[in-house]
């Protein structure tokens, strides 16, 4: 019994082991992966990465459940801003953030359609999307001349290689950062507000339990 005991224990550690090992070489994949520390609360952030999306991944990425106008508001942008910074597919801004390609367009010049980006940072996470914009490198056997140390073998090409090539890796990191913050913000617009909500919860809770609890006491000491 004792020695089965042992067994199951020493499988247990043997199983722990091998699974903290494994999630670290998929860190390992790139000594460069770092999280990403976005703050969906901070607007100017939001803006530059609006800026930088609409300028470098609106071409081939959606949002497809993000509308225009919406979108303005919650980043703070008025509509004079959006219509001549930001729209550049002659949409209305009541409209959603689509593009002009067809899938099977997509399709056919990728190999894989560009997905939609709505949901990208809760399907992966934001330190992924961080990490895979970040980890693009040349590679002459691919039909993009570049490959990814995130996604092997990845149909995207290279969309930031002059700016990576002009940009200090600070300011690069920082600059992919802002748009990781606003792909955060498009997978769940409410998120900011859900977030400050939750504290007045909290608080309106925690001040009626002191209430009640006094209350308690109060109605409590007659009977004892
Ligand atoms: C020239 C077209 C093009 C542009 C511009 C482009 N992408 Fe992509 N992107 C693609 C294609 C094609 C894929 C599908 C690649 C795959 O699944 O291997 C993709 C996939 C992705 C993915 C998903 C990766 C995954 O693991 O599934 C993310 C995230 C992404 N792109 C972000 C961006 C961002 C952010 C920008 C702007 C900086 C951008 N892309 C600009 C073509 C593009």
């Amino acid at each position: 019994m004792k020695i089965f005991n042992k067994v199951i224990l020493l499988s247990f550690f043997l199983s722990l082991f091998s699974v903290v090992y494994s999630a670290s070489s998929v860190e390992k994949k790139s000594n460069d992966y770092l999280p990403a520390l976005n703050d969906i609360t901070d607007s100017k952030s939001l803006q530059r990465g609006a800026r930088n999306f609409f300028n470098y991944c609106a071409g081939c990425h959606s949002l497809k459940y993000v509308r225009y106008n919406q979108m303005a508001k919650d980043i703070g942008i008025s509509e004079e801003q959006l219509n001549s910074y930001l729209i550049f597919t002659g949409a209305a801004p009541q409209d959603v953030i689509s593009m002009n390609m067809l899938e099977e367009d997509g399709n056919r010049w990728f190999g894989k359609a560009p997905p939609d980006l709505s949901m990208i940072t809760r399907v992966n996470s934001n330190t992924y999307v961080y990490n895979f914009l970040r980890s693009f490198y040349p590679d002459k056997d691919s039909p993009t001349g570049v490959n990814n140390k995130v996604k092997d073998g990845t149909s995207m090409p290279n969309i930031l290689w002059v700016l990576q090539d002009e940009m200090d890796k600070k300011e690069f990191d920082s600059f992919v950062l802002d748009i990781v913050n606003f792909l955060d913000y498009a997978g769940e617009p409410i998120k900011a507000k859900r977030k400050s909500l939750g504290i007045w919860v909290i608080s309106f809770l925690f001040i009626f339990l002191i209430l009640s609890f006094a209350l308690y006491k109060d109605i409590w000491k007659e009977v004892k």
